[in-house]
């Protein structure tokens, strides 16, 4: 640790012990407060086997999975329900609107070699095609919809059922304390709240203070998330919310030992500093290559791009290399580039 990052975390107060970082979701004890955040296109099982290298406790997620696709047995599938062994405790997110779908399709995963910890429901999605069909966020405005999916979930199932919500779905339909009770009421055993409405997609700055003072009627597990990105934020967002656990999304990109980052800072009052260049360029080789074990080089190559500019921010002058990495469209080229950048440094 140098020395000014060492100077910022004597000036913090420093925690007890982990005696805020257990959770019970259920029946299910998870070690550490801080979970990732599902992102579809992104939270694959490579992407959480980096993230599970160095957060042993968190609770991962998968990307969110469609009701509809696990009932047409689609091939496109399989990939996303794979899963391995050490990335448990996990979490399976499902999408849809009708409640006996969803019973149905948490079922499914029921059959996975390797079952969900917990199924995961999503009522935040703000893209159009999933709320034009009354699905993710569009849920906030059909409570009674979003109840019946809680509770046929859970009748179909013998593990803890989650949601994750919004604050609304614009600013004038926030309405998350009254759907959080909902939630509780209907047997959900845990929420996770971003704190934007629908209408602000990811825009703005996620609102922690909205949701200080949820715990004062919400019983189970609440994680609040937007915008954590450091540990300091980690803990100032914990402090301000009064809530239970975190969950990180974009954070994460980049960066996939954010979490253990933030767990350590959380446990310990000590800040472990962000990973150099050269480290990162590793990770992303690493990404590189377990997507091509999952997907083929063919697929890997593009859907890898989105990717890179994470893994090399704060490069000077990067807009060639981000070129070249985003227009290649063969592997060599790809790992030829980044080592060119990692032995700039
Ligand atoms: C590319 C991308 C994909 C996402 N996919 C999902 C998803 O499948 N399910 C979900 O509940 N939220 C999804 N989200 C939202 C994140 O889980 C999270 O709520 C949001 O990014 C705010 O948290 P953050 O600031 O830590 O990223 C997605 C976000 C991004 C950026």
């Amino acid at each position: 640790m140098n020395q000014n990052l060492q100077q910022q975390t004597q000036s913090l107060p420093q925690l007890k012990d982990n005696e805020n970082s257990q959770i019970k979701i259920g029946d299910v004890t998870l070690k550490s407060c801080v979970m990732l955040a599902p992102m579809a296109g992104i939270t694959d099982l490579p992407y959480r086997q980096l993230i599970r290298r160095f957060s042993s406790n968190s609770l991962l997620t998968t990307e969110m999975i469609s009701s509809e696709m696990l009932m047409q047995n689609r091939k496109d599938g399989n990939k996303i329900l794979e899963n391995l062994e050490n990335e448990f405790p996990l979490s399976y997110q499902i999408s849809g609107h009708k409640p006996h779908m969803m019973a149905t399709a948490a079922k499914k995963l029921m059959d996975l070699e390797r079952k969900p910890s917990i199924i995961d429901i999503n009522m935040g999605c703000p893209v159009r095609k999933v709320v034009c069909g009354g699905d993710g966020s569009a849920l906030m405005r059909t409570p009674q919809i979003a109840c019946d999916i809680v509770k046929a979930v859970k009748d179909a199932v013998d593990i803890p059922v989650t949601v994750k919500f919004r604050l609304g779905y614009t600013v004038s339909e926030i309405n998350f304390k009254e759907f959080a009770s909902l939630m509780q009421e209907s047997g959900a055993d845990a929420m996770t709240i971003h704190c934007r409405t629908r209408s602000q997609m990811y825009s703005g700055v996620a609102d922690w203070q909205a949701i200080a003072g949820i715990k004062k009627y919400i019983s189970v597990p609440v994680y609040a998330n937007g915008d954590i990105t450091s540990p300091q934020k980690a803990k100032e967002c914990l402090e301000i919310t009064g809530v239970d656990g975190i969950a990180i999304g974009r954070g994460t990109l980049g960066s996939p030992d954010l979490i253990h980052r933030i767990e350590h800072y959380l446990l310990t009052g000590e800040l472990i500093e962000e990973a150099d260049i050269q480290t990162k360029i590793k990770w992303a080789k690493e990404h590189i290559d377990a997507e091509v074990a999952l997907r083929g080089e063919k697929n890997a190559i593009p859907f890898m791009r989105k990717f890179y500019p994470y893994y090399i921010k704060g490069v000077q002058n990067a807009a060639a290399t981000r070129g070249t990495l985003m227009s290649a469209t063969d592997y060599k080229t790809i790992i030829d580039e980044l080592d060119k950048i990692s032995q700039m440094f």
